[in-house]
């Protein structure tokens, strides 16, 4: 009787012992981060220090893999694995969300913002906080905003004013609104994706772009643009975003988690940005592999006038309170 009691015991504490060794075993939760840019961009080292800071404070529970360089999912195809959970994490820029939601059309608006204390005043405002959930219909959450920054124009020849854009070819990300800013200068946009971006440029199949200075830095544009003109003409930032799925699937503990973690890479990449847009736009001007045209105010306002009238075209779409609010801080 004794011993059948004994056996019972050992018994139940085996079972406890494999279950518990089980549950500690259990599989890290497994997040895919997969980005366009090269490491030494302000998403790259954003996305590297999540994945640093999830190492730390979740070690054994989550594991972060980055893939920079479109080496898991290019431009076109990342939104769509996310839904169908093959990449929970990704920062595509603001302008690739057109078939999610026509709000955030509104950041790729021609000389909406002044500079990026601005853009960043709008994008912690209410609106910008807003914006960030008009992805939610599609099965996305917009976790936060990231920056890379302003845009400058590259081609093979100079471009000072509108009319030197006339009939020329330039690669723009998957936008309507960036459509329209170029044939607004009677321009020829194509919608490329970015891992294509150099190979159109070097083979001259198409005579421009536009970009910030560290995309134009890192992927080494300037190497075959003799051209750029310091314009600042419109932004290109990031929408940090996962699945709805994904995220809300998540233990209660660990998504708080993330999200810190998320918000300090955040901040870390903004600095990144800040720095980058001044140290590269240096580094092409040192390599002396290209000219960097600055404009007169003249010249700047001619581009203005050109391409401003684009707003009124979009303004039902995006929402007129939505543009109201990001030209007050200006
Ligand atoms: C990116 O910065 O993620 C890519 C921007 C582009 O497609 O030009």
């Amino acid at each position: 009787m004794r011993s059948n009691k004994l056996l019972l015991v050992s018994l139940i504490l085996a079972v406890a012992f494999v279950a518990s060794a089980t549950v500690s075993m259990a599989a890290p939760i497994v997040m895919k981060f997969s980005h366009v840019v090269a490491e030494n961009t302000p998403k790259g080292q954003m996305a590297n220090k999540f994945k640093e800071l999830v190492a730390q404070r979740l070690a054994g529970k989550v594991v972060v893999e980055v893939f920079p360089s479109s080496q898991l999912f290019g431009d076109n195809k990342v939104l769509e694995a996310m839904l169908l959970g093959d990449v929970q994490l990704a920062a595509p820029s603001l302008s690739k969300f057109q078939k999610y939601t026509k709000s955030l059309q509104i950041f790729d608006l021609p000389f909406l913002f002044k500079d990026m204390a601005a853009v960043e005043k709008f994008q912690q405002g209410p609106e910008g906080q807003k914006l960030l959930m008009s992805v939610e219909k599609k099965g996305l959450i917009g976790l936060g905003y990231l920056h890379n920054g302003l845009k400058q124009l590259s081609a093979s020849d100079p471009l000072r004013v509108p009319a030197d854009a006339k009939g020329k070819k330039f690669r723009i990300m998957t936008s309507d609104v960036l459509a329209a800013q170029f044939k607004a200068v009677g321009a020829m946009p194509l919608k490329k994706p970015f891992s294509e971006v150099f190979t159109l440029l070097q083979t001259r199949a198409i005579d421009g772009q536009e970009n910030t200075w560290s995309n134009i830095y890192s992927k080494k544009f300037f190497e075959v643009q003799p051209y750029i003109t310091e314009s600042n003409h419109g932004l290109l930032d990031y929408l940090l975003v996962t699945s709805i799925e994904f995220w809300m699937g998540l233990p209660d503990d660990i998504r708080a988690e993330l999200k810190k973690a998320l918000d300090e890479a955040t901040a870390f990449g903004n600095k990144v940005a800040a720095q980058k847009a001044i140290e590269d736009r240096q580094k092409i001007i040192d390599s002396k592999r290209c000219t960097i045209i600055e404009l007169t105010d003249a010249e700047r306002q001619l581009w203005v006038d050109a391409m401003k009238p684009v707003w009124k075209k979009f303004e039902k779409q995006i929402g007129k309170e939505y543009i109201d609010a990001a030209v007050a801080p200006n």
